[in-house]
């Protein structure tokens, strides 16, 4: 995918790093941005600027970044004791191994990466090229570009946080295939979270996402290979009354209100 970079600092070595680092990431054809005359702008290509307050994609007005605000906000509460419905019904535990087969931005990888704390981690897949770069350059500069943005519990969570996206390892990989290579059982939990099938209005966050990621529904070869793989849990999220839970054979808890639900496969 040709993508132009827009890189601010042509002196500071580690964002040159950063960028060399980007142009390596899989399938991308990272390209110096042109200087275009104004009106003959190039409005198919996106363009990622590289600058020392972090890294974002832009396309017209849409922008996409790698932003822990969500985990953050998730793991501060679970620190308190509250109660996390992904992390519950999934049913991790200190020490798994949770496979995101959807990986997207990375906030279910990094709660649960937190979740299994030091003894555990987390694998991420995620197919599309342009979020798996935004992907994995976020988690590898979390340390860098986050903690020492809070104080108290904010920043204590920020610091817990850095250690667990050093737990997450991200692969640019279409999640079947990758599954189909795995042995039986060799992780705990096996989760989805693919791009829903119904459109509704959406956050601009999620609209920018939608430009980039893989709409493709899931498979179930995936989750039948998620089954042989995973020890315990297959995770399914979508929106609630969606009719990919019965398709694809995942149970519904009680679960409340919520517009989004988790789908279950036990496999204890
Ligand atoms: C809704 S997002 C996931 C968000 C993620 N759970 C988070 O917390 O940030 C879905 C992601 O799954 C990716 N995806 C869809 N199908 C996939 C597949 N077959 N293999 C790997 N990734 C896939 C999409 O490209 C998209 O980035």
């Amino acid at each position: 995918m040709k993508v132009y970079a827009r890189f601010s600092r042509p002196g500071d070595e580690r964002l040159r790093r950063r960028l060399e680092r980007l142009a390596a990431a899989p399938g991308l054809d990272l390209a110096p941005l042109p200087p275009l005359p104004r009106g003959e702008e190039d409005d198919a290509t996106p363009t990622l600027h590289i600058t020392r307050s972090g890294l974002y994609l832009t396309l017209g007005a849409a922008k996409l970044f790698f932003h822990p605000g969500m985990a953050l906000l998730r793991v501060m509460r679970a620190r308190r004791g509250e109660y996390d419905r992904f992390l519950s019904l999934a049913d991790v535990r200190s020490g798994d191994t949770v496979l995101d087969a959807t990986a997207g931005l990375g906030a279910d990888a990094l709660v649960a990466a937190w979740a299994v704390g030091e003894r555990g981690r987390v694998v991420g897949t995620e197919c599309a090229p342009l979020v798996f770069a935004l992907l994995r350059d976020g988690l590898e500069n979390f340390s860098t570009d986050w903690p020492g943005r809070g104080c108290g519990a904010k920043g204590e969570s920020l610091a817990e946080l850095g250690r667990a996206a050093e737990r997450v390892q991200a692969h640019r990989a279409e999640h079947t295939e990758f599954l189909r290579a795995l042995p039986d059982g060799a992780v705990d939990i096996v989760c989805f979270d693919p791009m829903f099938r119904s459109t509704v209005a959406e956050a601009a966050a999620m609209q920018a996402l939608k430009l980039w990621s893989s709409p493709v529904a899931l498979g179930a070869e995936a989750v039948a290979e998620a089954c042989r793989v995973a020890r315990r849990r297959v995770v399914l999220k979508e929106r609630r009354g969606s009719g990919e839970f019965a398709r694809l054979g995942f149970h519904l808890p009680a679960q409340g209100g919520s517009k989004v639900c988790y789908g279950v496969i036990k496999r204890d």
